[in-house]
């Protein structure tokens, strides 16, 4: 059988030197696990801008379409702050998300024990904490029509619409029940019934999908208000919680901020599958490019890697090998291991990019 493909666009500022490190374990998983990726890199952001005066060039685009997963680092940077909208860095990766029509965001909040002082919250709370966020991307307010700025009278009215149609709200629902039933067995589903059609609706097609679909999966619904809430006091309660695009992106924030930093956060995002089953998929950490601490060696890979155990395990169905991955980086990080972005209040040495990526592969290569 012919190796699975993966598409890299490593991208800017820290993006090269965190992907650095996956691809390392990448080769790491082919040399030791006889899981050999055919791996391809090529640019997006603004590092693509510079090369063809568009942030994702043609050819890239249509290999995205082709290849069994997308992993990218992250696009960016003050450089490019001043370029016309149409060819800012984050275009690229916007255009990637909608020709791959990738709508349904995971975005997981995970409390490694090592970090779990870190949180906000008492550690009792999110010690051992593993919920999912999913997080319609496609429609919903950010895309809907009618949208502008409009005058009205003797004024100027902004105008949004949240828009959702039964098969956008289907679609991300089954998403939505597939992974619970291959986690803790519970979906969330939040929206406003109470004051929006579209959430009425939403509640509507979600029950009806469970009911004919997926009885076996637990499924309660909540106002997204009242989960915000919920996400703070108890977020263990919680093990996927799937909302729309508008919801998603706040509630998905949140849930990341009760475990830590930025640079721990992974994602995915999925589309349709194809014909081998395979869903059309990109995978990247939540950060950005991080112009800041770029090219210090300062980054903390984690993040991008535990993105990669995502498609290890969404895209190749590798579970066992991502839960490899993932526990060698609770090991490093419970043996002290620690990046500048994770040092506490008691102070230490942190160590670099590579040094945090040594230590991963040799904690891999200490669960052989
Ligand atoms: P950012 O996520 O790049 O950085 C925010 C803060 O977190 C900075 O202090 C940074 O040093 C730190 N940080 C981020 N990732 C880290 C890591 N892996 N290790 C250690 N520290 C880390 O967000 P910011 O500063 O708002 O944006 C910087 C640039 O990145 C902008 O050009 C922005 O447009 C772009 N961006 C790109 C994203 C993407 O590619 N998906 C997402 C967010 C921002
Ligand atoms: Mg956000």
């Amino acid at each position: 059988m012919a190796n699975p493909t993966l598409l890299i666009l490593a991208g800017d500022g820290i993006g090269p030197e965190v992907m650095g490190q996956v691809t390392r374990i990448i080769d790491w998983f082919g040399v030791k696990r006889d899981l050999t990726f055919d791996v391809e890199h090529d640019l997006v952001g603004g590092c693509a801008y510079d090369k063809h005066g568009t942030p994702l060039h043609d050819d890239t685009m249509a290999r995205a379409l082709e290849v069994d997963a997308v992993l990218l680092g992250a696009v960016g940077g003050p450089k490019y702050d001043n370029l016309d909208f149409s060819v800012k860095p984050e275009r690229g990766l916007l255009r990637l998300r909608k020709e791959m029509d990738l709508f349904s965001n995971l975005r997981p909040a995970q409390c490694f024990d090592a970090l779990a002082d870190f949180s906000s919250l008492k550690k009792h709370l999110i010690a051992g904490l593993d919920i999912m966020i999913v997080r319609e991307l496609t429609s919903g307010v950010y895309f809907g029509e009618p949208r502008g700025i409009f005058e009205e009278g003797n004024e100027r009215v902004g105008i949004n619409t949240q828009r959702y149609t039964e098969s956008e709200i289907d679609r991300v629902a089954r998403s939505a029940f597939e992974l619970a039933r291959r986690r803790g067995n519970k979906v969330c589903s939040m929206e406003k019934a109470n004051v929006m059609e579209s959430g009425i609706l939403w509640r509507e097609v979600v029950q009806k999908v469970h009911d004919e679909d997926y009885p076996d999966v637990e499924l309660s619904h909540m106002y997204a208000d009242n989960g915000a809430m919920q996400l703070v006091r108890a977020p263990k309660q919680f093990d996927v919680i799937v909302t729309d695009n508008l919801f998603g992106d706040i509630l998905s924030d949140c849930a990341a901020m009760l475990t830590g930093s930025l640079g721990m956060l992974p994602s995915a995002s999925l589309g349709a599958p194809n014909a081998d089953g395979r869903p059309k998929a990109l995978y990247e950490p939540v950060h950005g490019s991080a112009p800041d601490i770029a090219g210090q060696g300062k980054a903390n890979p984690i993040a991008c890697i535990l993105s990669f155990a995502m498609a290890l395990r969404y895209s190749f169905d590798q579970g066992e090998e991502a839960a490899r991955l993932e526990a060698a980086i609770e090991k490093v990080l419970a043996d002290g291991a620690r990046t500048a972005d994770l040092m506490g209040e008691e102070g230490g040495t942190p160590i670099s990019t590579s040094e945090m990526g040594d230590a991963i592969l040799a904690a891999l290569e200490a669960s052989l």
